[in-house]
């Protein structure tokens, strides 16, 4: 494109900006944040698939397409009393079992040991191209997975009897050879017995310099919650990959118990964790020395299981879901004090992943035997639900896990 073609094009968006901010002089300003274009749940079922929704200009969704993942889903295990289950819902009780960056998303496959990577179509985003085949993971169970566009490298967090974090790079090519597992010192079985004691969510810091691994502690054995804390380190002579270092630190933190998803709050290395035991954490992390604390702790009056976190780009605050309550909360990412409490009233049995776009939280509850899954689509401004859209189809069950979104 022409570069007098761009100033025009720049021009045109300036004037209407003006144009639109003029016509509604008492109205006040909302700080425009860019909106949704898609959101990615797995299936998760034994043929794993993404459910892949577009989000149309109203911010929301519709009818969209599955495409295979080429692996397959599996669920943890739960114990009730000396029996061992299949859990019925939020089956691998992590965040970010799907993960979007640039144009790509990433999806574990918990029963194949495998990830798998797309590229989305930007003109038609809930088309999907398989890149490559599906990486091996060279442990059991992966159940999240973290993504890095400037380093382009994803990492996997495996929660079986061989655990740890594994990364690997990826180019438009497909993904490299995922490396060596990091413990994070879990001893588990395949399928593992949980929640406690399995890895929740790896994640990359907001400057993408470090890898984070939160894992669940248990309450009947007094162990707390993890946060493992890896550096990403660039080449030192400006020639091979960067890579993500293999001693990392992991940081016992005795204030947390079964600490969960967790987000990255903007311009700090402060995080804010989910803890399924009483709500969640701020966690301020030093990142040269890898060490992590608590900052605050936030406790939620009346939470069953708040286990999934992430920051509104429009509010700049974090939103909290609960396994066991169909409710959010909101709480601050300067001291995560709460905010407010929305009950959704929409008759879900809970959420589990949750992800933030525009003025929006796509929120999707697993359901249960009796209700199906749906998603909430939440408008974080006047705090009510703008639509409840139920996923329909064989492949919506409530094995359903995971939400990526592309903006
Ligand atoms: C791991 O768990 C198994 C079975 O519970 C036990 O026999 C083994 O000693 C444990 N290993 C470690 C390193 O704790
Ligand atoms: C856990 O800690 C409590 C309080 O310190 C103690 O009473 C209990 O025996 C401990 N439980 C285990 C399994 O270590
Ligand atoms: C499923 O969820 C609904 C709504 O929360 C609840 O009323 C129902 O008891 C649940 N069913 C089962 C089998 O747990």
């Amino acid at each position: 494109m022409h570069s007098s073609t761009w100033k025009s094009l720049l021009v045109l968006g300036l004037t209407q900006l003006v144009a639109e901010s003029a016509a509604a002089p008492t109205s006040c300003p909302q700080p425009r944040v860019k909106p949704g274009r898609a959101i990615y749940i797995t299936s998760n079922e034994q043929q794993n698939s993404i459910i892949a929704l577009p989000i149309g200009a109203n911010g929301l969704l519709s009818g969209g397409t599955l495409t295979s993942t080429g692996g397959s889903g599996s669920s943890i295990l739960e114990q009730n009393g000396n029996v061992k289950a299949p859990a019925v819902s939020d089956v691998l009780s992590s965040q970010s079992a799907v993960t979007v960056v640039d144009n790509y998303l990433f999806a574990v496959n918990a029963g194949s040991n495998t990830v798998s990577m797309f590229a989305i179509d930007p003109l038609n985003p809930t088309k999907l191209t398989m890149v490559g085949k599906p990486a091996a993971v060279p442990g059991d169970f992966p159940v999240t997975v973290g993504a890095s566009a400037k380093n382009k490298l994803i990492c996997v967090g495996a929660t079986g009897a061989k655990s740890g974090v594994s990364c690997a790079p990826f180019s438009s090519k497909g993904l490299g050879q995922m490396d060596q597992l990091r413990p994070v010192g879990l001893n588990q079985t395949t399928p593992p017995v949980g929640p406690p004691n399995t890895i929740a969510q790896v994640f990359f810091s907001e400057d993408e310099k470090t890898v984070y691994a939160s894992v669940k502690g248990d309450p009947a054995t007094n162990t707390t919650g993890t946060l493992g804390v890896f550096a990403v380190e660039q080449p030192c002579d400006g020639r091979g990959a960067v890579a993500v270092s293999q001693e990392g630190k992991l940081n016992h933190l005795d204030e947390t118990v079964v600490l969960f998803g967790a987000t990255n709050l903007k311009g700090s290395s402060n995080i804010i964790a989910a803890d399924a035991a009483f709500g969640a954490v701020m966690l301020s992390v030093d990142t040269a020395s890898g060490a992590a604390s608590v900052k605050n702790v936030v406790d939620i009056a009346g939470q069953k299981a708040t286990c999934w976190a992430v920051l509104s780009p429009e509010t700049n605050t974090v939103f909290l879901s609960d396994a066991g309550a169909d409710r959010l909360v909101e709480v601050s990412s300067t001291d995560g004090s709460i905010k407010s409490v929305s009950n959704l009233g929409t008759n879900d049995p809970g959420f589990n992943d949750l992800k933030a776009a525009g003025s929006f939280i796509y929120a999707l509850s697993p359901g249960n035997t009796t209700v199906g899954p749906a998603v909430t689509v939440f408008d974080v401004v006047s705090k009510k639900v703008a639509q409840h859209y139920q996923l329909k189809g064989s492949f919506a069950t409530s094995k359903v896990q995971g939400v990526g979104l592309l903006v």
